[in-house]
C-alpha cells in the first residue's frame, strides 16, 4: 500500500484511508472545457480525486503565485475559459509579460493588453481606471439600477455582468522598487492604488481582480492587498518566504506545502483554510476553440451598464405616458456612467 492515512474524526474511532494510488501525482488532460455554470472557481482534483472549487460569490481578489512554468497561467486561462459561455462575465485581461499566455481568452475579452500595449503604463491605468469608475457607478447607484446594495443580491446579469480583471504577472507593475524613472514610478504607484480600490471596494459591485505573479514576494503583491483577497492558490515555489507571500499564514512542515509540487499542483487557500489540488491541464487548441466560439458576448460592462440605464429610462417614460397621474421620477440621466478624465 502506497500511503496510509490515519484520522480520528471523533474521540475513540478511527478512520484509516488506503491510498492506491495519489491522483495528485499523475498528470491530467481534459478533452473538453468544463462549463462553469455556477459561481465557483474550478480547481481541479483533491488527493482523494474528487472535483473541488472555490466560491467566487462575494470574492473581490483572487491571488495566483508560482515559479515560472508551473501551470498559473494555463490555470487561469482555463478557469476563466469555463466562463466563457455565461453572458453575465466579462473580462479585461493584461499580461505583464507582453506574451501569449492569456491568448486564448482573447475573444472573450473586453480589453486584452498585451506586447507593447501592456508594456504602457498609462494603457494600463486608463484599462484599470475605467473598472474603478464602473465600480463607482454601480456602488453609489445600486438600489437604482439593479434594486439591491449588493450585486450578488441581485445576481449577475447581462446588463450587469461579473468582471474578471486579471493582471497575469502583477509584478510587473506592483513592485515599484523596479521603476527607475520618477514618471513611471507614479503611474505604477496610482495603478497600485486602484488595485488595492478595486480589491477593497468591489466585492459588492461585482469586480473580482485576479493577481498572479511568478515572484511572489511582498514587494510583487503587497500584503494588505493580498489579505483582501478570499481565495489564494499557490503553485509550485522553491521557499517558505514565497508560499507566505501567497498564502498568508503557512508552515512549511503542512502537508499542504506548496514547496517543490509537480507542474499543475498547487495549495488552494479559501477563508483560512487549505487543500492541495491537481489543475487538469486543457490543451490550448481545445480553449482556444471553445472560447472563440463565445465571442459574440464580449462587451465592455461600461458600455452594458450605459445601455440598461437608457433602456430604464426608456421604460419609465412609457409607463408615463400610461399613467400621466404618477410621481415624476423619470430622470434616470444621473445613472448614466461616463469615463472619467484622468487626473
Ligand atoms: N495542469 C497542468 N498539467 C500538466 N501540464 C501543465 C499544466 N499546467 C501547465 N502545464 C505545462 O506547463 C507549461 C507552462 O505552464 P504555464 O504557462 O501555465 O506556466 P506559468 O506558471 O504561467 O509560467 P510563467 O510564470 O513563466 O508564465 C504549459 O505550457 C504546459 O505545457
Ligand atoms: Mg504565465
Amino acid at each position: 500500500m502506497p500511503e496510509v492515512l490515519i484520522s480520528e474524526p471523533r474521540a475513540g474511532h478511527y478512520e484509516l484511508a488506503l491510498r492506491v494510488r495519489n491522483p495528485l501525482a499523475e498528470s491530467a488532460i481534459l478533452s473538453d472545457v468544463p462549463r462553469m455554470d455556477g459561481w465557483l472557481l474550478r480547481l481541479g482534483i483533491n488527493e482523494d480525486g474528487g472535483a473541488v472549487a472555490a466560491p467566487c460569490r462575494n470574492v473581490s481578489g483572487v491571488v495566483v503565485g508560482g515559479l515560472p512554468g508551473r501551470g498559473k497561467s494555463a490555470w487561469l486561462a482555463s478557469m476563466l475559459g469555463s466562463f466563457a459561455h455565461r453572458d453575465d462575465v466579462q473580462m479585461l485581461l493584461i499580461d505583464g509579460k507582453q506574451g501569449y499566455d492569456l491568448e486564448c481568452l482573447a475573444p472573450r475579452a473586453y480589453r486584452y493588453l498585451t506586447g507593447d500595449e501592456a508594456g504602457d503604463l498609462n494603457a494600463v491605468r486608463e484599462a484599470l481606471h475605467d473598472v474603478q469608475t464602473l465600480m463607482r457607478h454601480r456602488l453609489g447607484n445600486a438600489k437604482d439600477i439593479y434594486g439591491q446594495s449588493n450585486l450578488w443580491a441581485a445576481g449577475p446579469s447581462r446588463y450587469f455582468p461579473v468582471v474578471f480583471v486579471v493582471i497575469d504577472e502583477c509584478q510587473a507593475y506592483l513592485d515599484l522598487r523596479s521603476f527607475s524613472v520618477k514618471e513611471d514610478k507614479a503611474v505604477a504607484s496610482e495603478i497600485d492604488s486602484i488595485v488595492r480600490d478595486l480589491v477593497k471596494r468591489g466585492r459588492a459591485a461585482g469586480i473580482i481582480v485576479v493577481l498572479s505573479t511568478q515572484r511572489p514576494t511582498a514587494d510583487s503583491i503587497p500584503t494588505s492587498t493580498r489579505d483582501n483577497c478570499g481565495l489564494r492558490v499557490c503553485f509550485s515555489v522553491a521557499t517558505r518566504e514565497a508560499a507566505t507571500a501567497v498564502l498568508g499564514e503557512f508552515t512549511a512542515d503542512s502537508p499542504q506545502s506548496p514547496i517543490g509540487c509537480p507542474v499543475g499542483v498547487g495549495v488552494a487557500s479559501v477563508d483560512g483554510w487549505s487543500m492541495k489540488f491537481r489543475s487538469p491541464y486543457v490543451p490550448e487548441a481545445l480553449l482556444e476553440k471553445a472560447v472563440r466560439d463565445c465571442r459574440e458576448l464580449t462587451a465592455d460592462p461600461l458600455d452594458l451598464m450605459c445601455r440598461a440605464v437608457v433602456e430604464l429610462t426608456d421604460r419609465t417614460n412609457n409607463l408615463r405616458g400610461t399613467d400621466a397621474a404618477g410621481p415624476d421620477n423619470s430622470d434616470t440621466s444621473r445613472l448614466l456612467p461616463a469615463r472619467e478624465p484622468l487626473d
